[in-house]
């Protein structure tokens, strides 16, 4: 892998260049921030941790969307930021007109590339970011299920003392109130979570994971989460540079599966160098069925509202 982009230096950009860097997953990475001074400000600093880190990665900044010519991956983290008791919806008509701008500058300098939406409301963008670039889709991914699985993850370990090593977790649906954590699929060394922990314990780690953006918000007040998101980038970079077909929740264009069209929604997917490789199709039971619709008719309202506001 050449370069990857990574457009808005915010706090989660910057978690995740910087991260990139230090695993050298490729030899340029390039940020970009319409603030002038940001991006550049950033590339500069994590290139003189270049030395203490031993990285050879270069690292570029700029206002300008044609930095990111050429990119294999771009990474959209830009978008205005929740403020403390806003839903990832209270944010959606401003971000949208932000993701327009940048897909139009997707298509035009890096037309190639696999691009990893991350900005919120991040079902939606992904959404969005597919149809007005028009790739195809296995090269349009969102990045929440990453995360919020992760958070699932750790607050099992919390709960049960067992290493993250040895937990793994599923999630499904959009990403926020309507999330839909497999507890089904939550397993520690392939023993369900049901063997060690009581009912309440499960859907008290259910629902901080639905609510886990919002707790750290709420306890920041000025900043959304973005160590945990940076991280998730990688994650799913490394897959994606390594080829190594992990199989992770991710937001994906769904043509049919779970029985739904013409929408993006998180699902089960396998990573891979050509970007999202296939969707997983799990065998839910009724609840389940039940959780995942009302969530993907939550996110078809929330087009609706885009589209008679445009
Ligand atoms: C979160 C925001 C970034 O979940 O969506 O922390």
């Amino acid at each position: 892998m050449n370069k990857i982009a990574i457009i808005g230096a915010g706090r989660v950009g910057e978690a995740a260049a910087h991260l990139l860097a230090q695993k050298s997953l490729a030899k340029d990475v390039v940020l970009v921030d319409v603030r002038p001074g940001i991006a550049e400000g950033v590339a500069l600093d994590i290139q003189e941790c270049a030395p203490l880190f031993g990285f050879d990665v270069r690292l570029h900044g700029s206002t300008d969307l044609a930095a990111i010519v050429d990119s294999d991956i771009v990474v959209i983290t830009a978008g205005k930021p929740r403020q403390p008791g806003m839903s990832r919806m209270g944010v959606l008509g401003e971000n949208n007109k932000i993701l327009l701008s940048i897909a139009e500058g997707v298509r035009q300098y890096a037309a190639g590339a696999i691009v990893i939406v991350v900005s919120n409301p991040v079902d939606i963008l992904t959404y969005q970011l597919w149809k007005h670039t028009g790739f195809p889709k296995h090269r349009v991914i969102g990045q929440a299920g990453v995360l919020d699985a992760a958070r699932m993850a750790s607050f099992v370990a919390l709960e049960t003392g067992y290493s993250v090593q040895d937990i793994s977790t599923m999630v499904l649906g959009g990403h926020g109130d309507s999330m839909v954590p497999m507890t089904r699929y939550t397993c520690i060394s392939g023993i369900p979570i049901s063997h060690f922990l009581d009912d309440e314990t499960i859907e008290k780690i259910v629902k901080r994971t639905r609510e886990g953006g919002a707790e750290i918000l709420a306890l920041k007040q000025t900043s959304s989460a973005y160590d945990a998101p940076g991280a998730a980038i990688v994650e799913m970079v490394e897959a994606i540079h390594y080829d190594r077909k992990r199989l992770l929740p991710c937001v994906a264009l769904l043509d049919g599966e779970y029985g739904h069209h013409d929408i993006a929604a998180g699902v089960p997917v396998v990573l891979g160098a050509k970007g999202l490789e296939s969707v997983v199709e799990l065998d839910l039971e009724p609840a389940e069925v039940d959780a995942l619709n009302a969530s993907l008719s939550r996110l078809r309202e929330d087009l609706k509202t885009l589209d008679k506001s445009s």
